[in-house]
């Protein structure tokens, strides 16, 4: 069992991810951490990440085995982090690289301590129409621009850290303007996903909108 969850920055995405994995006991994948991951090296390493060659070597270092451990570093939450990983993002050669790893935990999903799961939960951008198009449920979840601008901003407050309400709003729109309408895999619904407009919803509510369809359409 595939479910994919597709869908521009902070719409939700993750929390109802990882709420459905949660719910199925399946295993959970943040395809977007491994972009993150990928533009965090290439600024590690200083090096621009819209570069071509750095982004794809070092999309290409991953190593399957130790994935967990390097999708931990809290350093990839960082806005910076997420700018850089929608630079990568664009490139196709670093899709490529992380085409085939994506599509190896869909078909024998794990938990974090190894144990294979009968069942995989994928969110991202290109999960229901490139990564997993078999996928058995699609979602993609939004909401607009400013709502998850504001979801943004209070989830930093709340952690004590700055937040600069037109700032997240501006990076939100240009994240899904490169998003959108880069060449390959753009952030698009796939035909057959159904759309969760969660501008006007809680988690609790997406969560339970989303349990409400698999339930009919998987009965
Ligand atoms: O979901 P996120 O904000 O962590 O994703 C970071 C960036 O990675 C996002 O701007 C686009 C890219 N991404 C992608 O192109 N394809 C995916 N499946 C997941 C993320």
């Amino acid at each position: 069992m595939i479910i994919a969850i597709d869908g521009p920055a902070a719409a939700g995405k993750g929390t109802l991810a990882q709420n459905l994995a949660k719910h199925f006991k399946y295993a959970f994948l943040d395809t977007g951490r491994l972009y993150r991951a990928v533009g965090y090296a290439v600024l590690q390493a200083g090096k621009d990440p819209s570069d071509e060659a750095e982004a794809t070597k070092a999309a290409k270092a991953f190593d399957p085995k130790t994935i967990n451990a390097i999708l931990k570093n809290p350093a990839l939450r960082d806005e910076a982090t997420g700018n850089a990983a929608s630079k990568v993002a664009v490139i196709p050669s670093v899709r490529e690289a992380l085409l085939q790893l994506q599509r190896d935990f869909a078909e024998h999903p794990f938990f974090e301590d190894g144990e294979p799961a009968k069942g995989a939960v994928l969110d991202g951008r290109d999960i229901g129409t490139v990564v997993c198009p078999k996928a058995d449920v699609k979602f993609f979840v939004t909401a607009s621009a400013e709502v998850r601008a504001d979801r943004r901003f209070k989830e930093l407050q709340d952690a004590g850290k700055p937040a600069d309400y037109d700032k997240i709003l501006k990076d939100i729109k240009e994240r899904d303007e490169r998003d959108s309408n880069r060449a390959t895999a753009p952030l698009k619904p796939a035909e057959d996903a159904y759309v969760l407009d969660t501008s006007k919803m809680n988690a609790v509510q997406a969560y339970q909108a989303a349990l409400d369809f698999i339930a009919i359409d998987h009965a």
